[in-house]
């Protein structure tokens, strides 16, 4: 089997790369490899390679940025996700693309239950309108696709390969002795890029049925809990003031209750399993931000 995977250099990206099962014959495209919103490049890129199976993670995720510039994040969320639609369907190939927990709104913090795959999704700001297009361009143009929704994700590569990620900054803020104040009124899955990468290569090793899937570590909290959690893994004594968040005066606004739950039978272990996993491998390199 001929895998493709588009931001391989990225933060989710280079974890699927990492965690390719051994039979797959796998190529890795960076951005400067293939441009997405480009048909041309797309199409000369992929009908080269002919992949049975193309793996999306490329994204303007940029939360507050997408609100000031609309037109890119549809261009990168939704016109560059029509692309590879088209190209698939014209080589047959099976598309995987990766979406998000932002198809929410949040509502459902009134039951104080997980968003499972049969919620229908409602975004409250440009990143998860623009996301939310791209998974019906998907859905509606194409029948072999596995849409994977992720949440708040930390691996050890950080987002947009340039380290950034909630747990960086957390243990980054933490040395630097800078103040730590976290929403307490948030809540999410937080979820370790290698897990989810590993979930990625079973859908599609296993044949599972296309569709929808929401792949996220077990169980949610707060950003609070989360960064509490974060500091007592690494070992570090810092004390960090939970806040509202009103507080913080934000560009777009966010759902106040995304945690994502599976009903098609995707069990990833616990949050606090994954993340303490994770801390304890990245543990020298941490020391080093
Ligand atoms: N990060 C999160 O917490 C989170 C949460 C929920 C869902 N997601 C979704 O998960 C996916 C992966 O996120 P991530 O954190 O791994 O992001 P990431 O680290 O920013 O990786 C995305 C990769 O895609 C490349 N890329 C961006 N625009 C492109 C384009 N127009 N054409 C080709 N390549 C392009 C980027 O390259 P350059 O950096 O060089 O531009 C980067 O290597 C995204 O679909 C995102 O919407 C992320």
């Amino acid at each position: 089997m001929k895998v493709v995977v588009i931001g391989a250099s990225g933060q989710l990206g280079q974890d699927i790369v990492n965690a390719k099962p051994g039979l797959v014959k796998l190529v890795g495209l960076t951005h400067s490899d293939i441009e997405i919103t480009d048909k041309d490049s797309v199409f000369s890129v992929l009908t080269s390679l002919e992949p049975d199976v193309i793996i999306n993670t490329a994204a303007f995720h940029k939360t507050d940025l997408c609100e000031d510039e609309p037109e890119k994040a549809f261009f990168i969320n939704a016109v560059g996700v029509k692309n590879l639609v088209e190209v698939c369907k014209s080589m047959d190939s099976i598309l995987v693309h990766i979406s998000t927990d932002y198809v929410f709104d949040g509502a459902k913090i009134t039951e104080k239950e997980p968003y499972t795959e049969e919620d229908l999704p409602n975004p409250i700001n440009i990143y998860g309108i623009s996301k939310y297009a791209g998974e019906l361009i998907v859905k509606n143009y194409l029948d072999k696709y596995y849409i994977v929704r992720v949440a708040s994700l930390y691996g050890k590569a950080g987002a947009s390969g340039k380290g950034g990620n909630f747990v960086y900054t957390i243990l980054k803020k933490a040395k630097a002795g800078e103040p730590l104040r976290v929403v307490d009124d948030i809540f999410m899955s937080p979820t370790y890029t290698l897990d989810a990468a590993r979930e990625i290569w079973k859908l599609i090793l296993e044949e599972r049925p296309f569709g929808t899937y929401h792949v996220t570590n077990l169980g949610y909290c707060s950003w609070y809990e989360f960064a509490k959690k974060i500091l007592e893994y690494a070992g570090v004594d810092a004390s960090i003031e939970p806040v509202k968040h009103t507080e913080f005066k934000t560009k777009a606004k966010r759902p106040l209750w995304s945690p994502l739950k599976s009903v098609k039978g995707i069990e990833l272990r616990p949050w606090e399993e994954a993340l303490k996993e994770f801390i304890g491998g990245v543990s020298t390199q941490l020391w080093k931000l």
